[in-house]
This record gives structure tokens, sequence and C-alpha cells, in this order.
């Protein structure tokens, strides 16, 4: 490859690196938007990113760039695109995802696939914070771009208000006599109590730093300022609470827990994947990764269909069977239990089970039970071999490939796709595919 060229960038990757092919060669470049016009440089190959070309200078700027929404960028790691317009980066993640589908899976699609938007402020209804106390002083944030430094925010334009109007109280709380310790701050919002009160937020305080000791003191003073409506010290001694409310149903969950980070964006999600379904008129529904019965809650009861679920997190399973008691559905439907041993759910109806979502958890991170979470579930899947299945992923590289093993362990075929911009101002983007196994008859 030669040593400098002057390029246009075409696309973006997963990562959100600006991509374009050179001399025959796949590149990323970091920093880098389509529309951008760079001068690169190839700097020496290293194993674990190959591809990626340094940039030497942006010659032209991407159309689509517009000034910061946000005065912790670029310093803040919390989001990468804060400087694009909505509209663009939404464009640029069907047709990223499009591609991957294409390079990894080799689905041709006729065209990018359909994206539904998200509001592009105060989106964000779960965030991990980072807290400092140092010198009798309290600082509190996210982690800088590629690095653990801290920046600290007075507000977070991605994060919800009631979240902001916590963050602002929690830098006036009084640390002194605290030693200097750092902890990990999850905050999780929940619906007013009643109309026109502030949102509750949920707050589970855990220590980055040993001894523990001064983690829970500072637990204990967010407690006595009654800055959240619960604060716990351990993840699993928190209880479910309702989180949700959609068509009926109550969601629950507890802070620590997975629970999806856009409400307004997770109950479109919610509503698709209800409309995908109630399209096939299954009989059977098994959800193999249930979590708080997220997307099969809002399933459940129509025409005399079977749902039921699995999830191996213990308060997952609780939450979901307090979901379930919110539309008058016996507990058992959701069971604590491996997606390797999940079963095909009992109902009057004979026939197999013609639906089965799958969510993948391939690229989970942290203590997860089974860190090959999204393997069991696509074995399991391949065995059961449902009629149709709906696959949600926030991973379109892991999603292709398991659409690829899928077409080749049991011959379905991916027959639809729709996207949702769960994760504004980032790379990120959630997919929501149906596949057809062998034979299986299409939508009513
Ligand atoms: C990303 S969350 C999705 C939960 C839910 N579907 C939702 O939309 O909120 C993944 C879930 O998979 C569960 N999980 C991980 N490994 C599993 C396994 N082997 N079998 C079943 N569930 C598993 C986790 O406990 C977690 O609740």
């Amino acid at each position: 490859m030669r040593d400098s060229v002057t390029c246009t960038i075409s696309g973006v990757d997963p990562r959100g690196r600006g991509r374009l092919e050179l001399d025959g060669h796949l590149v990323h470049v970091a920093r880098a938007l389509p529309g951008d016009v760079v001068r690169v440089r190839a700097r020496p190959r290293r194993d674990d990113d190959p591809e990626t070309l340094a940039t030497l200078e942006r010659a032209g700027e991407s159309p689509a760039r517009r000034s910061p929404g946000c005065e912790a960028f670029p310093r803040c790691g919390g989001c990468l695109w804060q400087d694009v317009e909505p509209a663009a980066q939404r464009r640029w993640k069907s047709a990223m995802v499009r591609r991957v589908l294409s390079e990894r899976a080799g689905y041709t699609l006729p065209e990018d696939p359909p994206i539904t938007a998200s509001p592009d402020a105060g989106h964000r209804t779960r965030v991990l914070l980072r807290v400092h106390v140092a010198g009798g002083r309290l600082r509190a944030g996210l982690f800088a771009r590629g690095g653990r430094e801290l920046v600290a925010l007075r507000r977070c334009e991605a994060a919800a208000p009631a979240i902001n109007a916590a963050l602002a109280e929690l830098h006036a709380l009084d640390v002194r006599g605290l030693p200097d310790h750092r902890v990990r701050l999850a905050l999780a919002t929940a619906p007013a109590p009643g109309s026109g009160q502030r949102e509750h937020v949920r707050a589970l305080v855990t220590p980055a730093t040993k001894p523990a000791a001064p983690a829970l003191a500072l637990a204990e003073r967010m407690r006595r300022a009654g800055l959240f409506a619960t604060v716990d010290t351990r993840a699993a001694d928190a209880t479910p609470q309702p989180c949700d409310a959609q068509d009926g149903a109550t969601f629950f969950a507890a802070p620590g827990m997975f629970e999806q980070t856009n409400r307004a964006a997770n109950r479109a999600l919610r509503a698709a994947v209800r409309r995908r379904v109630d399209a096939l008129a299954p009989a059977r529904v098994l959800d193999l990764h249930c979590g708080n019965g997220n997307l099969s809650l809002l399933l459940h009861g129509a025409r005399g269909r079977a749902v039921d679920g699995v999830d191996t997190s213990p308060q997952a399973i609780a939450a979901a069977r307090l979901g379930l008691a919110s539309i008058g559905a016996p507990a058992e439907r959701y069971q604590l239990r491996s997606a390797a041993r999940a079963r095909s759910p009992s109902c009057a109806r004979s026939r197999p089970a013609p639906w089965s979502p799958c969510c993948s958890t391939r690229r989970a991170r942290g203590p997860e039970p089974d860190r090959h979470a999204g393997e069991s579930a696509l074995a399991r899947l391949a065995a059961l071999r449902p009629r149709h299945a709906l696959y949600v992923s926030c991973d379109p590289q892991s999603l292709a490939d398991d659409l690829a093993r899928l077409r080749r362990a049991a011959g379905y075929e991916l027959a639809g796709l729709e996207l949702f911009d769960l994760f504004p101002h980032t790379p990120h983007v959630e997919t929501l595919a149906w596949l057809r196994a062998p034979g299986a008859p299409g939508a009513r």
C-alpha cells in the first residue's frame, strides 16, 4: 500500500471508525466520518487492528458534522458522535448493518434496513457513572474517551432529566471526613409514582477501590441526603421495582441487573416484536434469554398463545415473574434455567413450537453464568427447530456470524430486519431480525 494518500471516507465500521476501500484493501480510519476527506498513512500492522490507518490531516469536512450537542464532547467517552447530525448517524448505522450482513453472512439486502429513531437527548434512562472522592470533594462523571481518567459532568445531555437532577445534587453531597476512594454508581430511572412528580432514580453503589468501607459510608450519606429513591450496595440485595409500563403490563427491574438503557426506543422494540409475533400467529413462544420479560411480556395471552421464557439470573426471573403477576399470568411461565436446557412450551395445540425469540449475549461483559450464552441459545434453537425465530442483537457482527451459523446448522434464512436507534450519538444499534426455517410459511 502507498505511504500517504488522500481519500474520502465512504462509511462507518461497527466501532464507529470511518471506512474505505483502498487499493483493494478495506481500511478503517479512527475519528473520521463518512464524507470527510482525509490524508492517511499506513502504519505498521498490529495483530489486534491490522487495517487501521493513521490520520495525518483532515482536508475536507463531512457535511453531516454539526456543532457538538454537549459541552463535554469530545473529552467524555460516553458519546462518540455528539458532533454528527442524528439523521446521518441513523443512515450510517443502517448502511453498516447491511454491509456487515453481506460481508460476514453473505446476505444481499435490497436496501438499507429501516431504523426507528429515538429522542436525541435525555434518552438514557440507565447510566453507569464513576465517582471519585478525594480531599473531601466529590466528582462524578464518565471515563474520558479511550482512557480511565474521570470527566466530571454537571449534566449529561444523553441522560434522562431525573438522572441529571440527581447528578447536580450528588455534586453538592457533603463528603467531608470520608477517605479518598472511588465507586461505580449505576443509576436507573423508574416512572414517577404520580402525575407531575419527578421520576424515581434508583442507585447501586459498588466500590472501585479497596477497602470497601468508604463506599458503604458514601452510600449511607446518599441515603441520608435522600438523593435517590433507593441506594443499594449489593446487586443481589436490590429488589425489583416497577421500571416501565406498556399496554397493560408492568415491567420490573433492580439496579445492577440488565435493563435496556433507552425506555422510549425499547418500547418501540417491544411493539415491533409483538407486531412480528402477531403476524406469525404462533401457538407457542419461547424466550431464550428472557431477562425481566422485556421482549415477551406483551406477547402473553393473545389468542390462547403459550409464552415461556428462561434466564440464568435469579434476579431477572424474580423481576419477570412480577411482570407476569401484573398481567395475571402464572409465575411458572418464566423459569430459572439455561437456554441450553430450555424446553418447548406446553400448550393445548400439539404442533411443534412455531416461533422462538432468541437474544444474543455473546458480547456480554461482566460476570455471566455462561460466557458462551449466545452459543448455547443458538445450539438450543437449532435443536428445537421452531418454524420462526426472532433474534434481537446489539452487535451486528455477532448477529451476522450467528445468522450464518444458523443457516449452516439448521437451514434458517433471514426473512427481514428492523433497526432501533437505542444508543443515539454512538455507533451502536439494536437489530431485530426474523428468521424462517426451511419450508416455514411467511407471516399472515
Ligand atoms: C442482554 S440481556 C437481554 C434480556 C431481555 N431479553 C431484554 O431484552 O431485556 C441477556 C440475558 O441473558 C441472560 N443469560 C445469560 N446467559 C444465559 C443462558 N445461558 N441461558 C439463559 N439466559 C442467559 C442474562 O441473565 C440476561 O438476563
